[in-house]
C-alpha cells in the first residue's frame, strides 16, 4: 500500500517525501512541474537511497488521476499541489480558484471512487485573516484577504462537508505558519523563480550578492522593534508533522485541524541578524513602507499538535538560516 503525494516535487512536498521514505513508506508522487523541477526527484532519491513511483500529471486531468488510483494500491493521500503566490492570486484569481479548488475536487472525487479515504491537506495560517488575536488557535473564525487565502478557507470547508457526507473519511488539515530552511544535505530547498516575494528567499539572494539590499516592509508596527513578527518553522520540522498526522489518520476517522508552527514569533530584523550570523555575510537593508495586506504579528498556539500529534518544532531560527544558506550556496 502506498501514500500518494500530490505536489511532491515542490518545496514542502519534497522534504516530506524524504521523511516518508526514511520511515519506510511506499510513495507515489504526482506533480505537473508548474512550480518545480524534475531534478528534485533525483535529489530525493540521492538523499534517501530509496525509489518511488512518479507520475507527471495535472490534478485537473481527471483521467490521469483516475489512472493513478487504478494502477496502484493507494492507502492515503498527502495533498500539497496548489498555487501559492499571494500577489499573483490577486491578478489571476480564476486561475487560482480553478487550479486549487477544482484540482482538489477532482482529487477527492477520484479518491472516493477508488475507496481511498485518508487525506492530509496543506492549509495555511493565512486562514486566520486579519482580525484574530495572536496566538492563533484552531477554533478561531477563518477568513481571507486574497484569492489564494480564500482557496484555503474554501477547501477546508469542502473537506469538512465531505466528511459530514461520508464519515468513513479521515482528514487532517494542517495550517502551516512560515516554512523556511532546507534539508541539511543542501540538495533540496526553496528555489522560487525570479525575484522572491517571501522574506528568507529574498534575504538569501541578498547574502549571496544577487540582490543589493532587502526592503523591510515597515518599522512602525506594534511589535518590539516595529517590524513584522512571524512564526518561522523549519521545513524539516514541518515535514515531520505530516508523518505524525498520517500516523494518527490511520487510527481514526474524522476531520482534525492542526497548527504547525513553533509558537514563537521573530521580527524581520531578528531574521536578518540570524541570517547574517549563519551565513557570515552582510544583509544590507532599508526600511520601506508597509506591504498591503500585512499584519503586525502572526504566530501559532501549537498546543493542539503537541497534545494530539505528539509533534512540536525542534529546530531554531539559526538552524533555519544555516540550512537555507547551505542550499543557497550550493545552487
Ligand atoms: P510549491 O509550489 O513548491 O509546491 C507545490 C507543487 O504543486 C509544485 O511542485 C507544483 O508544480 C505542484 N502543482 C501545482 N498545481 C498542480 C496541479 N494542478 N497538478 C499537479 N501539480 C501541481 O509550494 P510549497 O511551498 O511546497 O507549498 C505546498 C502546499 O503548502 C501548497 O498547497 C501551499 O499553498 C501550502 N502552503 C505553503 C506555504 C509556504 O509558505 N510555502 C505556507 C502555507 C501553506
Ligand atoms: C514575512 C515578513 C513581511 C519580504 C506569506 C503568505 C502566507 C504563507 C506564508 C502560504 C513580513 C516581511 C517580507 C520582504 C519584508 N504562504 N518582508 N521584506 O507574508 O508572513 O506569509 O507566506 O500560505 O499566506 O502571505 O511571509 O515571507 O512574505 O513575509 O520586510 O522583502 O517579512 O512584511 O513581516 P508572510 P513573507
Amino acid at each position: 500500500m502506498a501514500v500518494l503525494v500530490t505536489g511532491g516535487a515542490g518545496y514542502i512536498g519534497s522534504h516530506t517525501c524524504v521523511e516518508l521514505l526514511n520511515e519506510g513508506e511506499q510513495l507515489i508522487i504526482v506533480d505537473n512541474f508548474s512550480n518545480s523541477k524534475p531534478e528534485v526527484l533525483d535529489q530525493i532519491r540521492t538523499i534517501t537511497g530509496k525509489d518511488f513511483l512518479f507520475y507527471k500529471a495535472d490534478l485537473l486531468d481527471r483521467e490521469a488521476i483516475r489512472k493513478i488510483f487504478a494502477e496502484n494500491a493507494v492507502e492515503s493521500v498527502i495533498h500539497f499541489a496548489g498555487l501559492k503566490a499571494v500577489g499573483e492570486s490577486v491578478s489571476l484569481p480564476l486561475w487560482y480558484y480553478h487550479n486549487n479548488i477544482t484540482g482538489t475536487l477532482i482529487l477527492c472525487e477520484e479518491m472516493q471512487r477508488a475507496g481511498v479515504k485518508r487525506m492530509v491537506f496543506s492549509s495555511s495560517a493565512t486562514v486566520y485573516g486579519m482580525n484574530n488575536p495572536v496566538p492563533y488557535r484552531e477554533d478561531m473564525p477563518t477568513s481571507a484577504t486574497n484569492p489564494y487565502g480564500w482557496t484555503k478557507v474554501m477547501i477546508e470547508q469542502i473537506l469538512k462537508d465531505l466528511y459530514t457526507a461520508d464519515p468513513s473519511f479521515s482528514i487532517s488539515i494542517l495550517r502551516y505558519f512560515n516554512p523556511v530552511g532546507a534539508h541539511e544535505s543542501g540538495l533540496i530547498g526553496e528555489d522560487p523563480n525570479g525575484i522572491p516575494n517571501n522574506l528568507t528567499p529574498y534575504i538569501a539572494k541578498v547574502a549571496k550578492g544577487e540582490l543589493s539590499k532587502l526592503t523591510v516592509y515597515g518599522d512602525d508596527y506594534d511589535t518590539e522593534d516595529g517590524t513584522g513578527v512571524r512564526d518561522y518553522i523549519h521545513v524539516v520540522d514541518l515535514a515531520q508533522g505530516h508523518l505524525s498526522a498520517l500516523k494518527k489518520l490511520r487510527t481514526e476517522t474524522g476531520v482534525s485541524i492542526y497548527n504547525l508552527g513553533s509558537g514563537k514569533g521573530y521580527s524581520v530584523l531578528e531574521v536578518v541578524k540570524a541570517y547574517e550570523e549563519a551565513s557570515g555575510r552582510p544583509v544590507p537593508y532599508v526600511i520601506g513602507p508597509r506591504r498591503a495586506g500585512d499584519i503586525a504579528s502572526c504566530y501559532a498556539d501549537p498546543e493542539k499538535a503537541k497534545r494530539e500529534l505528539h509533534w512540536q518544532a525542534q529546530k531554531s531560527l539559526y538552524d533555519m538560516c544555516r540550512d537555507s544558506w547551505r542550499f543557497t550556496e550550493k545552487k
